[in-house]
């Protein structure tokens, strides 16, 4: 038997082929548009996710004997504002979790409302790039829009309305709105009446791993899949990756360096930090997590590359770096403003400590580094709350470079273990398809029987002394310029 699972990312869907032993079988990958309609804005259309998914799916499955296909699940690019009317076709492009657009929505509930009462209602409060404050911005900005709203859902939910006619979403997803009483695991009415809108707008609840419904007949018929395929709700794309990495159970942690950089720490039982800088949501596997989560990590060094230096060749533009801890020069990776810990749509990206004699390796590396910094920066919040953590994994685009796995583990200190795929949230996709066909019992077996280490990178004392001290350094760069930046344009 075969397991599909589906990361609809941000710049591209990853389709992972796994066959019942756990082995990726085949992974293809397809880009499509992103947009940014003014400065701080991210857009795409539901319609493009649709189309290349189902092209990918024909790839993916061209070689096997599509009889054997099982399963489907997701890993899905979180919070972004999926709007159906009441034909069920979409009523604008998406409006996506790097988005910023929400400043005065945010305020408005951030204060008005109030941070406490918002994080008694969903353990959360308001991030520019949740999905709440964005439902608030429709309302005010696009109010013939608003209300042709007959289902509200997320960029993975579309997906799998489309393959099952079922509206759906999962626990894990569903946290990052801020409209789900994460605790309780069920809608939160009161954020439903601050936000304007009735529970009924909104999808049917599943944990991660529960099948939502089955392949409908006329998308089994063009991909040549049976209609009997169950498809699982699938879960956000880091709970997905935490299933892929076996993060999962209490205290483990997981970083992801993909498009957004995030720190991840599985817990058996809920809870709350206080400061609410770290989000508290519920996890893939029935129990919860709290998450920090940078909106440009990996993404800082695409645009570094591709849009500026203006190559395709990482690896060579890393191979001259070899002053690590010793760079003057800073980068703060702030290109679509900041989510954890700063809460900052208003923030952006800044190179630091320039002289005549910087180079263009120091740049790069400050690029490196400031990713790490910041990340940092969540992993001290974790520790604030007095939570241990002793080592971590890592996947994700970024990790596939050496240098940065080398720069990241002793800007943090610990360990960083390295697994035998980094295929993160696909991976995860299929596993929770895999569980929903009762493959395996539960995702931590799933997790046991899959997931394995191959190498870790360890801090050296060294190089973590003198990054301890560039650290310091970083945190005086943030505070010096906050006021200044929303006053940039
Ligand atoms: C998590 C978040 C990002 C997206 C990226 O809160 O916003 O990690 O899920 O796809």
């Amino acid at each position: 038997m075969y397991y599909i699972g589906i990361d609809l990312g941000t710049s591209s869907v990853k389709l992972l082929l796994m066959d019942r032993e756990g082995n990726i079988q085949k992974i293809v990958s397809r880009e499509y548009p992103l947009s940014f309609p003014h400065p701080g804005w991210s857009e795409q259309d539901p319609y493009d996710w649709y189309r290349e998914s189902m092209e990918g799916l024909k790839e993916l499955t061209s070689e096997i004997d599509r009889d054997k296909v099982a399963g489907i699940s997701f890993g899905g690019q979180m919070h972004g504002l999926v709007i159906l009317d009441e034909k069920d076709e979409v009523i604008r492009p998406a409006i996506l979790w790097n988005d910023g657009r929400t400043t005065e929505e945010c305020e408005y509930l951030n204060n008005d409302i109030g941070k406490d009462r918002l994080s008694g209602y969903t353990a959360n409060i308001a991030f520019a790039g949740f999905t709440a404050p964005k439902i608030l911005w429709v309302k005010k900005n696009e109010p013939d829009n608003f209300r042709r709203i007959k289902k509200i859902m997320l960029p993975k939910d579309y997906l799998a309305y489309r393959l099952t006619g079922v509206h759906a979403t999962d626990v894990s997803d569903a946290s990052g709105m801020l409209l789900l009483d994460v605790k309780n695991r069920k809608w939160s009415s009161e954020m439903c009446d601050i936000c304007s809108i009735s529970t009924d707008l909104l999808p049917k609840l599943f944990e991660s791993y529960e099948p939502i419904g089955t392949l409908l007949p006329s998308v089994a018929e063009e991909l040549g899949l049976k209609s009997s395929v169950v498809v699982a709700a699938g879960a956000g794309d880091n709970a997905a990756a935490a299933v892929a990495t076996g993060t999962v159970g209490d205290g483990n942690c997981n970083i992801s360096l993909g498009t957004s950089g995030t720190i991840f720490i599985s817990q058996k039982n809920f809870s709350v930090d206080s400061n609410n800088a770290l989000h508290s949501f519920c996890d893939a596997n029935g129990e919860y997590h709290l998450m920090g989560c940078m909106l440009s990590a990996a993404s800082c060094n695409k645009w570094w590359m591709d849009d500026i230096l203006r190559t395709k060749e990482y690896a060579a533009e890393q191979q001259n770096i070899n002053k690590l801890g010793e760079n003057a020069v800073y980068y703060l990776p702030y290109l679509m403003g900041e989510r954890s810990p700063l809460n900052d749509p208003a923030a952006r990206a800044a190179f630091i400590g320039m002289t005549m004699d910087s180079t263009r390796e120091d740049m790069t590396q400050a690029v490196l580094e400031g990713v790490s910094f910041a990340l940092r920066d969540s992993f001290e919040i974790a520790r604030s709350l007095g939570l241990s953590i002793p080592r971590s994994k890592v996947v994700g685009g970024g990790a596939k470079s050496p240098l940065w796995r080398r720069i990241l583990a002793n800007v943090l200190g610990v360990p960083l273990d390295i697994l035998k795929t980094e295929e993160g949230p696909s991976l995860g996709g299929a596993m929770l398809a895999a569980v929903a066909c009762k493959e395996y019992a539960s995702v931590e077996d799933a997790a046991a029987a899959i997931v394995s280490v191959v190498d870790t990178v360890e801090p050296e004392p060294e190089l973590v002394k003198k990054y301890e001290e560039r650290y310091k350094k970083f945190r005086l760069l943030y505070p010096a310029l906050k006021e200044a930046f929303p006053k940039l344009g």
